[in-house]
């Protein structure tokens, strides 16, 4: 049945509207934990083959597997770009984290397989594409937000989570007691979360006490970690405010790319961007766009932008693909209609945009403007006092 709803909305948008620009975010795929999950884990780095934080064989499948559904969907199915990679078309970039620089690579390499005079060598099925970054010494504002010292945004969150690990306190008392005493870590509700690296090791088939798929009392211990980390993950967004102080920038820059094309500036066919979970989650809640879940491994968001080839009318879509057994999610535009004309599209996230690094530090209370200038006045006024002294 999938296959004939997709072959009809393929032929349906051919019909009516041509397909003229991608703008997508990824996750990336299936990684390791970023150190031992917990003090008396018996799975060392060893189970990890790439180290601790890196992506894993599955992850890599994972976004191999995507790299195919944007090959089929916009190199075979409309054409938007390709099926050769062209730097004036398609432009990628990464976190400069190894799991998401990896996971480009590996989208990428499903993407672009060297046809026709690409092929370099035939016994290999691979060519290098160009993956962009932002540098490993920088703070990324805007594939990795989540990063991004912001004092004030800090704050909100910080007593937001507290509230929320003490109702954890109140209601997991014995559970937290007994995590405690297996882990060999002092366990509450606000540090609970992170044994949700347990569940990575679980997917690895990685051996694990009894007391993993036990219970305290009526509470099963496994589902309720991976709960608590749903509730913690989801409270860094959970409010208009909230999202645009993460996602604020990034959504800026997909806002700006519509706009080029729109004025008929030369821009992109497809912008692609290899990120983490809080990456889309804080670009889900700037744009109204959250449904109360972790984002999955290799889950993306996809905006696309139709032309209509009856009046030249440009029209935004947004799916979200967190599952490879359905197509994608066709998301409701928060006051718009579905597909969204452009410029109400621009328009419903007008105050949600953070335009700039200035714009950004002064929201953040970073303020770094600020004190320089107040700095060099401090230091101007000293100076005129010792000149006015040393005449
Ligand atoms: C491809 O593999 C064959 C068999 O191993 C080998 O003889 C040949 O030299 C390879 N070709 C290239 C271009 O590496
Ligand atoms: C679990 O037990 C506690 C008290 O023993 C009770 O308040 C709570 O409703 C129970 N929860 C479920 C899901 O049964
Ligand atoms: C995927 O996203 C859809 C739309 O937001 C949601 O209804 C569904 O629960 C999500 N599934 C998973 C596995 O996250
Ligand atoms: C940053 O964005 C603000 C708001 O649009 C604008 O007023 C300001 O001129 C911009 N600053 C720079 C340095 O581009
Ligand atoms: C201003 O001066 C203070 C004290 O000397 C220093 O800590 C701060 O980093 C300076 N700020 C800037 C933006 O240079």
């Amino acid at each position: 049945m999938w296959l004939r709803i997709f072959i009809f909305t393929v032929l349906f948008n051919a019909v009516n509207a041509e397909l003229v620009q991608l703008l997508a975010i990824w996750r990336h795929g299936d990684r390791a934990p970023g150190s031992l999950p917990y003090s008396k884990d018996q799975n060392g780095v060893t189970a990890w083959p790439r180290g601790w934080d890196q992506l894993t064989n599955i992850g890599i499948d994972q976004t191999y597997e995507l790299g195919t559904f944007l090959r089929q969907r916009y190199v075979e199915g409309s054409q938007l770009f390709g099926p050769n990679f062209d730097k004036s078309k398609v432009f990628i970039q990464a976190s400069d984290s190894e799991r998401a620089l990896e996971s480009a690579q590996s989208v990428a390499t499903a993407l672009f397989p060297p046809i026709g005079n690409r092929v370099w060598n035939s016994n290999l099925s691979w060519q290098p594409v160009p993956i962009h970054s932002n540098g490993i010494d920088r703070q990324d504002t805007l594939l990795k937000p989540t990063s991004y010292d912001c004092p004030k945004y800090e704050k909100i969150k910080d007593d937001d989570q507290k509230m929320l690990a003490s109702r954890f306190d109140s209601q997991f008392g014995d559970l937290f007691k007994f995590l405690t005493e297996m882990t060999g870590d002092s366990i509450s509700g606000i540090n609970a979360d992170g044994l949700n690296d347990i569940q990575r090791e679980i997917i690895h088939g990685l051996p694990q006490p009894n007391w993993v798929s036990g219970r305290v009392g009526n509470v099963s211990i496994l589902p309720t970690i991976m709960d608590i980390k749903r509730q913690m993950r989801l409270e860094e967004f959970n409010s208009d405010e909230k999202g645009k102080f993460r996602g604020g920038y990034l959504l800026n820059n997909w806002l700006s790319y519509l706009e080029a094309l729109r004025d008929g500036k030369k821009t992109f066919s497809a912008v692609l961007y290899s990120s983490h979970d809080g990456t889309l989650n804080a670009l889900q809640s700037a744009m109204g766009m959250q449904n109360g879940e972790l984002v999955p491994y290799a889950a993306a968001i996809l905006l696309e932008v139709s032309r209509s080839s009856i009046n030249d009318d440009l029209k935004v879509q947004v799916f979200y693909r967190n599952t490879t057994q359905q197509p994608p999610y066709l998301m409701e535009i928060p006051g718009c209609s579905n597909p969204c004309p452009i410029n109400q599209f621009l328009n419903v996230y007008e105050q949600m945009r953070i335009r700039n690094l200035t714009e950004m530090n002064e929201l953040c209370g970073n303020d770094k403007t600020t004190s320089t200038a107040l700095n060099l006045s401090i230091f101007t006024i000293f100076s005129l006092f010792l000149a006015y002294y040393s005449c």
